[in-house]
């Protein structure tokens, strides 16, 4: 089983970034928990992470067929783009959206996800920890349609 791990925007500042709201880790100590539980859940994870939303919609439409399901913290682009939920939807691929930040508990505009409705589920708040419990409730998810 491979999942692909999607990181939008400004998150390759992850560390020095806000670190109040998103946490002192990296992007690069994130994923390499994230990879350690792929190897404990017996999975593939592949990451890519763009500030670009074209990039992003074809990193997506790139896993079609190679990729069984997707973990994505669209970040900004969560409250705006159309085109990432397009590309989503067109592939059909199962995906979880997570947050490292709860948005709920933010400024109002964070509140609305252009994504949430079409994913398995979301995951917000817990840190790099939402990653891992997204990735959890993915593969758990695919476990059970294979
Ligand atoms: C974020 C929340 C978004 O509102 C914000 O634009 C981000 C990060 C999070 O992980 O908490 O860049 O997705």
């Amino acid at each position: 089983m491979k999942i692909l791990v999607l990181h939008g925007p400004n998150l390759n500042l992850l560390g020095a970034r806000e670190p109040g709201v998103y946490g002192a880790d990296s992007l690069g100590e994130i994923e390499g928990r994230i990879t350690r539980l792929a190897a404990e859940l017996d999975v593939e994870v592949e990451f890519y992470q763009s500030n670009s939303e074209g990039a992003l919609v074809d990193r997506v439409q790139a896993a079609l067929g190679h990729c069984d399901g997707v973990v994505i913290n669209p970040a900004a682009y969560t409250h705006t783009s159309i085109a990432l939920r397009d590309a989503l939807l067109a592939t059909a691929l199962p995906f979880v959206e997570v947050h490292l930040s709860n948005v709920h508990a933010r400024e109002p505009f964070r509140r609305e996800s252009l994504l949430a409705d079409v994913a398995l589920g979301t995951v917000c708040g817990f840190g790099a920890a939402s990653y891992e419990l997204g990735l959890r409730g993915l593969v758990a998810y695919l476990s059970r349609i294979h």
